[in-house]
Parts: structure tokens; sequence; C-alpha cells
């Protein structure tokens, strides 16, 4: 029987991955265990400090469903996800910046006509009409590209934790296909500013640690172009006063558009407009290169998205 101290027990832990077949599970699972087992000597943690853990982090996958994921919701506050978009887009070469998934990206991307008011189930607030284009890193328009947008309405939720969303569907979510030109443009309503869920083991967290829930309006976008890397990022609506202090850590300053109000009686694409309106104009540009888009929740890997 061998018995370890503290030091030789990391040690045999981390020899036990030694023959794991896959060298990059091999060492991902070795440097985890170093660090896990550094954090717990570091911080002498007691059992009752480490059955809360274990607690906490029960709780976060109970809270988890096909519309609702409270693991991506921790890794976003505790800046792990910006982490990994940070160490996977270290060189941008003028490519449009990447930001979060976030935990809203549901499915239900249903391909709409360019122009459509992807919010006509009455969500109230002041309409918005988006203008796109998506190009390479040369400007040359990229046609034909599905583009998967969503973001919250004005009560600060997204259709999908609205507990009406299975009757209703999707709203202020689509898809669009990129027009020969590259363009895509539809109308919505002017996204707010919005807390994260606070009723699970997450907001728990933010609010017992003085933190507060916010993040500054934004509309999310997905563009998949074949050949490119798939773009994850939000388009942020500038002068929004959680920019300098978004829970999740996604700002980044290319990515905060000015948003326009407007009074024109009509919108770009002719759309007749009663009273104020907003415009917000932003191009795409895509970096060459493969991978896959992520898959929305509740899509299992090898089913169609
Ligand atoms: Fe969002």
């Amino acid at each position: 029987m061998t018995q370890f101290n503290e030091t030789e027990l990391t040690e045999a832990v981390i020899a036990s991955f030694d023959n794991t077949p896959n060298p990059r599970a091999k060492f991902l699972l070795q440097e985890l265990v170093k660090s896990l087992h550094d954090y717990v000597s570091k911080t002498g943690l007691t059992f009752e400090e480490w059955e809360y853990a274990i607690d906490f982090l029960t709780r976060t996958g109970q809270k988890c469903s096909d519309t609702r994921q409270e693991f991506i919701l921790l890794s976003d506050v505790l800046g792990v996800s910006m982490l990994v978009d940070a160490v996977n887009h270290r060189d941008r070469d003028g490519a449009t910046e990447t930001t979060v998934l976030g935990p809203f990206y549901v499915g239900e991307h249903k391909v709409m006509p360019h122009g459509t008011d992807i919010s006509p189930n009455n969500l109230s607030g002041e309409k918005m009409f988006v203008q796109s284009r998506v190009t390479d890193l040369d400007g040359k328009p990229l046609a034909n590209v599905p583009v998967d947008v969503w973001h919250a309405d004005d009560d600060g939720l997204y259709d999908s934790q609205k507990p009406n969303y299975d009757a209703v569907g999707a709203s202020a979510r689509a898809r669009f296909i990129t027009d020969g030109d590259g363009r895509f443009f539809f109308r919505t309503i002017l996204p707010c500013s919005y807390p994260i869920p606070t009723d699970g083991p997450v907001g728990e967290m933010i609010m017992q640690t003085r933190r507060h829930p916010m993040r500054p309006a934004h509309v999310h976008f997905l563009v998949n172009a074949r050949g490119f890397e798939p773009l994850i990022t939000h388009v942020f609506m500038d002068g929004d006063k959680y920019l300098d202090s978004d829970v999740v850590f996604g700002v980044k300053d290319d990515l905060v558009a000015k948003v326009e109000p407007r009074n024109d009686t009509a919108m770009p694409d002719g759309t007749k407009a009663n009273g104020r309106w907003h415009l917000m104009s932003y191009e795409f540009h895509l970096k060459p290169g493969g991978g896959m888009a992520p898959k929305p929740l509740g899509v299992k890997a090898g089913e169609p998205a």
C-alpha cells in the first residue's frame, strides 16, 4: 500500500494518466490535476468549502435544460469563455473581433427574407433597422452566407427565457442569407441592457459577491461562411452605461456600433416608419480558415443544426 504526502499525491495522480492514448487528452488532464491540486494546497481548502463547491456544481448542472445552459453562464462570468476566445483568436489580421457565444443560442433560427421584422409579436420597444455586409479581409463581398442573429427584447429577456416560449416560438431570433453583394438587412426593436439570469447558482454567486449582473445592450451574430473561420460575436450599442463593466467581460472596442436615432418617414428598404427609429450599420470581415460553428443548445453532436 502506498501512502503519499501532499506533493507525492499530486505527482501520483498526474502519473496515473501517463498511458492516456490521446496525447492532447493526456496533457489537458495532467495540467488540470496540477492546477486543481495547486488551488487546494494554496487555499488550504476546508471540507465545508469543498462540499459547498460540489453542491454548487451539482446545482449548476441541475439548472441546465434544452434551453438553459448554466455552465456556459458560469464560464462566462468567470471570464473563462473570453479567455478561451482570446487564446483561439490571437491573430485577427483585420478580421472582425469575436466574443462569447452566451447561453441563449438555442436554435429556432429560421431563414427569413431580408427586411423581415423579427420582433413582430407585439414586443414593445423602439424600432431598429439593421443593415450589414459580410466580406473577406480584402473587402470582397461573401454571398450566400448564413448569418444567425438573436437578441434580448425590451424586457431584457431572450425568447427562450419566457414561460410561453414553447407556445409562441422564436422571436428576435432569425437566420439571414447574404445576397450577391454580401448584404443582409432586417428590422427589429432596439435591444436594452439586461441582467444575466439570477435565479440559479451563478446569479446567486454574482449577487453574494456584490457584482452587478448586467450586460450592455447588444445583438448576437454568428456568421458561418464556407472556407472561413466561424465568426461568433456581438454588436454593442454605443453609449450603454454597462459597456465598461459587462458581467461576462465580453466588450471589445471594435464591436461597439453607433446606433443613430432617425426621424425619416421610411427605413432604408422603403418600409414606412411610425415615429422615431434607429439605424445600426455594421460590416463583418471574415478570416480564411475552417472549423465548425457551435451547435445550438439541445442539438446533440452529429445531429444537423
Ligand atoms: Fe446576449
